[in-house]
């Protein structure tokens, strides 16, 4: 295999969590683990507030920080880690799910007190659909939380997944006294805020030994021989080949803010989680030892200054070796490009780069020749698949306020839409521009930045729909039939597909009903 060192020793990987559950205190931790940062302190949040108000400048700062911290790139022990942020707040949620394409494994933070929560519920049918190897890090343990074995009950049955503990937690909240690690037999005390170069676990090969009683008392280590015991008989060693199938979560218990058994979990990540992966393309699997660079484009970046329309694409590579000023065959467009300029995401600063390889993800300044899911390689025609569009939650009519400014109002909301920023649909006959977010948020970014972007002045008039469904039929005509029929419900994605826009739950599994010839889809794929 070419380039086999580089390759086995990337892991990119994403964290993802319900908003407060601790992701960015545990990618904080991962940091300082790698010697990327120096001290606790140094990432900012990127999750706009929850109370998001129409502050745009807090948006737009906002905006800043997550593509400085959009990808953190660090090295720990004999790996190179690829770490990819997503966005805390819901409404863009959409761009998570993206980021997640170009992923090869993941953690879930859940809180231990809230267990299993909304955000938490649909990331993972997201990491399903790709079969994404899972860890699971509950975290929190330093407060009051759900008994550990009703929290790994709720957890594998909310999110269909079944677990393999890695540690044990002694009590949580004011008792929380520490974490056993069943693979390693070690006991690990809880201390707040952990240095990163502490070792202060201690083997107890044999839990029967007097010395557990003296460490954490006679009454906690009876019932942690129990659960060890109970646990050892139900799990075994984990079965590494079902982790990297996404059939089974390692999981760990900890406490992210408090830097305690983030390295434990650490140190199994690098050893068991995937190195770059092989992918799905529309003519034949692509593996990363190809001699041959691709990668494709997973998320787009608008630059901070609205004088300059100038984006960065991010691009996760995927085989071969990409190098800096060398033509790349943009497949979509059929030109050849060459980047002078390509960014890596150290952790520290933004460097350019002269070379990459597969599991990196690197950024491209764009003038506007990208749009998600473009694929780049070597001559070779074919698009990474698997890139996912789900239905928004609202949707709204784009309206003109400036009739002079048309042409400005069409051009920035396809590159917007290109972006990712919302989903734009057109209502057949009618031409009614429909955009469709998954949050209020989103329609008011698009609607500050078409302004002062691109001049254009617009509002938005609620529509009463709550889905779009992706349609196919086999029977062309009876598809053309029902489209013309249902006029009003009735548009195409900006790649021209026709999507039916249910009003309700009732009047979507009516058309079902009645449609059997028609299949409803509640996703699409970038390219098919
Ligand atoms: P997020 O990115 O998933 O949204 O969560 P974030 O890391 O910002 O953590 C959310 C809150 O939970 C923060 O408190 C953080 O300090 C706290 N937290 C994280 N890990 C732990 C933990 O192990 N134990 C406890 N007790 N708290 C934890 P905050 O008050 O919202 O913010 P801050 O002022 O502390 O930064």
């Amino acid at each position: 295999m070419k380039y086999e060192k580089e390759i086995n020793r990337r892991r990119t990987f994403a964290i993802i969590s319900h908003p407060d559950a601790g992701k960015t205190t545990l990618t904080e931790k991962l940091l300082l683990f790698g010697g990327a940062i120096q001290t606790a302190g140094a990432v900012k949040s990127n999750k706009i507030k929850k109370h998001a108000t129409s502050d745009f400048m807090e948006i737009e700062r906002q905006r800043g920080i997550s593509v400085a911290t959009s990808v953190m790139t660090f090295e720990y022990k004999t790996c190179l880690i690829n770490l990819l942020d997503t966005p805390g707040h819901k409404d863009f949620a959409e761009d998570t799910y993206r980021t997640l394409t170009a992923v090869d494994s993941v953690i879930l933070v859940i809180d231990s007190v809230n267990g299993v929560e909304d955000q938490t519920r649909r990331l993972m049918e997201v990491c399903r659909m790709r079969d994404t190897p899972v860890i699971v890090f509950i975290n929190k343990m330093d407060r009051d939380g759900k008994n550990r074995f009703d929290l790994l009950e709720e957890i594998e049955k909310e999110l269909k997944i079944s677990l393999h503990p890695m540690t044990l937690p002694i009590n949580s909240g004011k008792d929380f006294k520490g974490v056993y690690n069943l693979h390693n037999k070690s006991l690990l005390l809880f201390t707040a805020n952990t240095k990163a170069d502490e070792e202060d676990a201690f083997v107890i090969s044999n839990l029967s030994d007097n010395i557990l009683d003296n460490k954490i008392g006679e009454r906690d280590a009876a019932q942690l021989r129990e659960d060890v015991e109970l646990v050892d008989g139900v799990y075994g060693e984990l079965n590494v080949k079902d982790y990297l199938a996404g059939k089974i979560a390692p999981v760990f218990f900890g406490s992210a803010v408090n830097n305690f058994g983030v390295k434990e979990m650490l140190d199994t990540f690098i050893n068991v989680a995937p190195t770059p992966l092989c992918r799905e393309t529309s003519v034949r699997e692509i593996c990363p030892g190809e001699d041959k660079f691709s990668g494709f484009v997973f998320k787009i970046h608008a630059n901070l200054d609205p004088k300059h329309r100038d984006r960065i694409a991010f691009m996760r590579i995927c085989s071969g070796k990409f190098e800096r000023n060398k033509y790349y065959h943009h497949v979509r467009l059929d030109k050849d490009i060459r980047f002078s300029n390509p960014y890596s995401f150290l952790a520290r600063s933004k460097d350019v780069i002269e070379d990459a390889f597969p599991g990196d993800v690197i950024g491209l300044f764009d003038t506007g020749n990208f749009k998600i899911g473009d694929t780049l390689t070597e001559g070779e025609n074919f698009f990474f698949t698997g890139i996912p569009t789900f239905s928004p939650e609202i949707f709204k009519e784009l309206v003109n306020k400036d009739p002079m400014k048309t042409k400005q109002l069409e051009k920035g909301i396809q590159q917007l839409t290109d972006e990712g920023v919302a989903q734009l649909f057109t209502q057949f006959g009618g031409n009614k521009k429909i955009i469709g977010c998954v949050g209020e948020l989103q329609f008011e970014v698009i609607q500050y930045r078409l302004l002062h972007e691109y001049s254009a002045a617009c509002e938005f008039r609620a529509l009463p729909f709550y889905k779009a469904c992706w349609l196919t039929s086999k029977d062309e005509k009876k598809l053309e039939d029902f489209l013309r029929f249902k006029q009003t419900n009735s548009a195409e994605d900006k790649d021209g597909n026709p999507v039916y826009l249910a009003q309700s739950e009732w009047f979507l599994n009516t058309e079902i009903t009645n449609n059997p010839d028609i299949e409803f889809h509640f996703s699409s794929e970038v390219h098919k």
